[in-house]
């Protein structure tokens, strides 16, 4: 296989002499894909089992958002929020309906949803639960992954997220994940909203006990706090519905979206509330030059309607039966265990055997790409229009790597 690695060495080497080295990418260099597979720059072809951490549900151009990208680039790409544009309207409804909300709020990346997620709960501590000035406070959990500003990593219980960014900013208190009573013990009369992922993506697809999330909806209620569900990476069809909280019977106060809302073409992110919520900002107080834009809302309202048809949910929850019984049958083959809902699956690989990196580095030679996180975990989490046979396909190349 080095052999025929003609272009990808130099091509590596290039794209690390002018760039910080915040990331630590495969040796793979992509020139092209379609659907789940990729093609590098030597012509090789790889089962995509990371889907751009679920910002591809839809798989690679996607016919659907391709030509509305195109047909959108012929016409209008940006005007900002000075005026008003066409595509606006239908967008905003379209996701609110989705959402079962009232409103939204679009943003670009998902980190400035969850900030924009902070700023509304904030206020509407002040302005609606009549919080006192300056102490709003919002209950989070450990291992969580909400983004990289400098507000969302003071609250990041990862020392390589956190560590050297400070001042830390205040107003936020880290409870265990999946522990109700501390979670509970943590709420008072400055508390705001807790902020959770329904699942725990980055920290290696981390689902939480059943009864956690009716527990927290129910305590949120009770206390008057709102419940913010951060489904950037959970949302859209990747657990087998359109959010990993209605497979636990509940409905969170505001959702926080983005990844696939984008259909993996453009940065598309969102915040969706209800009136009393999200009705608390007022021109000027928040807002993005890019936020919103023609083109994002032409790609994201094809998303939308994508999703209207239950189609990918379907499929994530079907073919997510297939994955994971074929990656428990790997559980003392390799792998220590085996977590995770529809087409999204975290696998500790046995530490002896090898690190995460290093599956992935096998697999990327047996033309499969998936991304470790922590240690020894990997994640997988293909594009929802992954066939059986693919599915199979990538297990099979997994137990030959753990065969070793
Ligand atoms: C749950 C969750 N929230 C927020 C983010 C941040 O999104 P972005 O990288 O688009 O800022 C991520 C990214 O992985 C995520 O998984």
């Amino acid at each position: 296989m080095i052999d025929d690695m003609v272009r990808t060495p130099s091509a590596v080497r290039d794209a690390e002499r002018h760039t910080a080295h915040n990331y630590h990418p495969l040796p793979v260099v992509i020139s092209s894909a379609e659907g789940a597979w990729l093609t590098d720059v030597d012509g090789r072809r790889y089962l995509d089992c990371l889907a751009g951490y679920s910002a591809l549900n839809f798989g690679h151009r996607h016919p659907r958002l391709i030509e509305a990208a195109h047909a959108q680039l012929d016409r209008l790409t940006l005007t900002s929020r000075a005026f008003v544009h066409d595509r606006f309207a239908d967008f905003c409804r379209e996701l609110a309906a989705l959402c079962g909300k009232d409103l939204v709020l679009p943003m670009n990346t998902g980190a400035e949803a969850v900030e924009t997620g902070i700023k509304v709960a904030r206020k509407w501590g002040y302005q609606v639960k009549g919080v006192t000035p300056g102490r709003a406070n919002i209950v989070v959990a450990e291992g969580n992954f909400h983004g990289r500003t400098t507000t969302i990593v003071s609250f990041s219980t990862d020392e390589d997220a956190r560590a050297d960014f400070g001042p830390y900013t205040p107003g936020f208190t880290v409870v265990p994940y999946g522990d109700l009573a501390a979670l509970i013990e943590a709420i008072d009369e400055n508390t705001v909203a807790v902020l959770l992922e329904p699942i725990q993506g980055e920290q290696g697809v981390v689902v939480p006990p059943a009864g956690y999330l009716p527990g927290v909806r129910r305590v949120c209620t009770e206390r008057n706090v709102l419940f913010v569900a951060d489904e950037i990476q959970s949302g859209l069809g990747r657990t087998g519905a359109t959010f990993a909280c209605e497979q636990e019977g509940v409905e969170p106060d505001m959702y926080l979206l983005g990844k696939a809302l984008g259909g993996g073409i453009v940065p598309v992110s969102a915040v969706a509330a209800n009136a009393d919520v999200l009705g608390v900002l007022r021109p000027g107080q928040h807002g993005s030059t890019f936020g919103g834009n023609p083109l994002a809302c032409a790609v994201a309202t094809e998303v939308v309607r994508l999703l209207a048809t239950g189609e990918f949910q379907r499929r994530s929850a079907e073919l997510g039966e297939r994955l994971h019984a074929g990656l428990r049958g790997l559980v003392g083959k390799g792998l220590v265990a085996v977590r995770g809902r529809g087409l999204w699956a975290g696998l500790d690989i046995d530490p002896a055997l090898m690190s995460g990196r290093e599956a992935c580095e096998r697999l990327m030679e047996r033309g499969v790409l998936a991304k470790d996180t922590h240690g020894s975990t990997i994640r997988l989490a293909p594009p929802l229009v992954i066939t059986e046979e693919e599915i199979d396909h990538a297990v099979a190349q997994l137990a030959a790597v753990l065969a070793g």
